[in-house]
């Protein structure tokens, strides 16, 4: 197959840069599962951005450096925050439908942590599943784009695969598009293009307990990383406080909003605690939230916290917290008479694969947008709801320079080979990947979680390599499939994360460490793969 342009990803941020390249190039944009399966489409806080006469650019520039702690790019957070508000009214021009104040009248916009106005526009708490839908419908209609449902990428292609060696001190390499699996036969497909856009999404799957869908499994930066492209930042990982504590809801996320409209964190014994560890209460930024959560819930060895929000009137929960109201009820929560239990749980990947202001990655043909990419913009912590934002201004800014690319340099090499499977059979035990993929997400939790030590670090590391050892070795003895390369993936992005929180010593942002347990000028940089 060979387009102009291939996508990796169906959610804000592929979509998006699909509709901004299909009107000029030919685009197949392939993901691993239904079209509308991806972070994007769970997203329930909203987008922020200032849409109000009494907000200003400048304080949510403001805003986003206070919560990165030191290590947010400045100019990147400009063009984000000064680009934004336009990107959303594109939104709603393409038909996105936002809650407005009584129904029709003003934008209504929310808060959240960390920031220092109403200034999140959402779609009650449901925000996600709007933005998805509008753009998968715009996709679907466009004549230009071809969507292959249930294709999983595997490994980009690179000069690597031409028999070429690439050294990584001194990668010159180009990207000729992606090795791709098409799940219901088994078969790898050859993609060639001459621009490749990484839209994976995160990694919020390599941990226990995680906010994220199945999907998330970080092949994007295992693949870039395998293809010896730049990447950084990954120690810092993104627990969001408030996840659904209980056995069957596999951390349903309680949006910050609901800390947004006034909800309040309580320890069992009935204290709210929150004002002990920072002045902001409930809505200081995630990190401080999260870890005054880990810490109370280990002082007091108990399995969670409360959020309460019933003390607001019940109507007024039901219409801004819809899908929350609902979803808890189906586990006999009662939000509007009772309060919630809530623990932290993996949620967002602020580094990624390195980006220039134009989604530009160290590999010649490679772009990347969205959660996979470390544009600068997040630092050591995301602010809430900056990160439908980033994908949105990020892939609309690709764009040109993708198009420039496509028509000066892009080029397709001869002799791109067919995927070799000579060698391999089918997969034995599956039970081998499970088990393999439970223990390392074990490991993880365990010592790579919110708080971390040298010592957890380094048995995290002997742990994952060990299961890095089995999994290569099953990777090549087997027929290719999409549980053992989502293994091999998680391997490769567990690692990163060990190596970038090894590297940072000091506690900054969303990485503590007991044994540097304060921020250091000498370490405010960023952390390069
Ligand atoms: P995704 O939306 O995750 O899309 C990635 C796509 O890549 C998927 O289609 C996936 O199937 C596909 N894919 C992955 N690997 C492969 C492969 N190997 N081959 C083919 N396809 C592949 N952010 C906010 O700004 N505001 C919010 O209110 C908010 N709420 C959130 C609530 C929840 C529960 C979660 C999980 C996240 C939330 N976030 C929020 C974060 C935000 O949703 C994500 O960061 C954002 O949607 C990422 O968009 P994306 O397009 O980069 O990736
Ligand atoms: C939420 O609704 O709390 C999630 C917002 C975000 O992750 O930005």
């Amino acid at each position: 197959m060979h387009h102009d342009v291939l996508v990796i990803g169906s959610g804000v941020a592929g979509l998006t840069f699909a509709l901004r390249m299909a009107d000029h190039a030919s685009v197949a944009l392939v993901t691993k599962a239904a079209i509308d399966e991806a972070n994007t489409a769970y997203a329930q806080g909203g987008i922020a951005a200032v849409m109000a006469d009494d907000d200003a650019p400048e304080q949510h520039i403001e805003d986003t450096c206070i919560a990165g702690a030191g290590l947010c790019n400045r100019d990147i957070v400009e063009i984000v925050v000064r680009e934004g508000p336009a990107r959303v009214r594109e939104l709603m021009d393409m038909g996105a439908t936002f809650t407005r104040i009584n129904g029709n009248g003003a934008l209504h916009l929310g808060r959240e942590g960390g920031h220092s106005a109403n200034r999140i526009v959402h779609a009650a708490d449901a925000t996600g599943y709007e933005v998805e839908h509008t753009l998968v419908e715009r996709v679907q209609a466009h004549p230009n784009i071809h969507v292959f449902e249930a294709h999983y990428a595997v490994d980009l292609i690179t000069e690597h695969h031409l028999g070429r060696h690439v050294s990584r001190l001194r990668p010159d390499v180009h990207c000729f598009g992606a090795y791709v699996l098409e799940k219901a036969t088994g078969t790898v497909h050859t993609c060639t293009a001459g621009v490749t856009m990484l839209a994976t999404g995160g990694c919020g799957q390599v941990y226990r307990h995680t906010t994220n869908p199945l999907v998330a499994t970080g092949d994007g930066v295992a693949m870039a990383y395998r293809a010896k492209a730049r990447v950084a930042n990954m120690e810092f990982m993104q627990f969001h406080p408030t996840a659904l504590y209980h056995p069957e809801a596999d951390s349903f996320l309680i949006s910050e909003a609901v800390r947004g409209e006034g909800g309040i964190l309580r320890n069992q014994a009935g204290e709210r605690f929150m004002p002990e560890y920072d002045a902001r209460g409930e809505l200081a930024p995630r990190d401080i939230v999260a870890r005054a959560i880990d810490d109370q819930l280990k002082q007091r060895g108990e399995s969670h916290v409360w959020l309460d929000i019933s003390h607001k009137p019940a109507e007024a929960i039901r219409t801004h917290f819809p899908t929350i109201y609902d979803t808890c009820l189906q586990y006999g929560i009662d939000i509007t008479a009772a309060p919630i239990p809530v623990v932290p749980a993996a949620h967002y990947q602020c580094g990624g694969v390195q980006t220039d202001a134009h989604g530009r990655t160290s590999i010649h043909g490679l772009w990347a947008t969205g959660e996979v990419a470390c544009t600068g913009l997040h630092g050591a912590n995301r602010l809430a709801s900056n990160s439908l934002l980033e994908g949105l201004v990020f892939s609309h800014r690709a764009a040109p320079p993708a198009l420039q690319y496509l028509r000066d340099d892009a080029y397709r090499p001869d002799g791109i080979p067919d995927w070799d499977a000579s060698g391999t059979e089918q997969p034995g035990e599956h039970v081998l990947v499970t088990h393999n993929r439970d223990e390392l997400q074990r490991v993880m939790s365990n010592y790579v979680g919110i708080v971390r030590s040298n010592v957890r670090l380094k048995r995290a590391r002997r742990r994952t390599r060990l299961l890095y050892e089995e999994t290569e070795a099953h990777y090549k003895a087997s027929h290719v499939s999409e549980p053992l390369c989502e293994l091999r993936n998680m391997i490769a992005v567990s690692y990163l994360i060990i190596e970038c929180a090894r590297q940072r010593r000091e506690s900054r942002g969303l990485h503590y460490t007991l044994d540097y347990p304060e921020p250091h000028d000498a370490e405010r940089r960023a952390t390069l793969v």
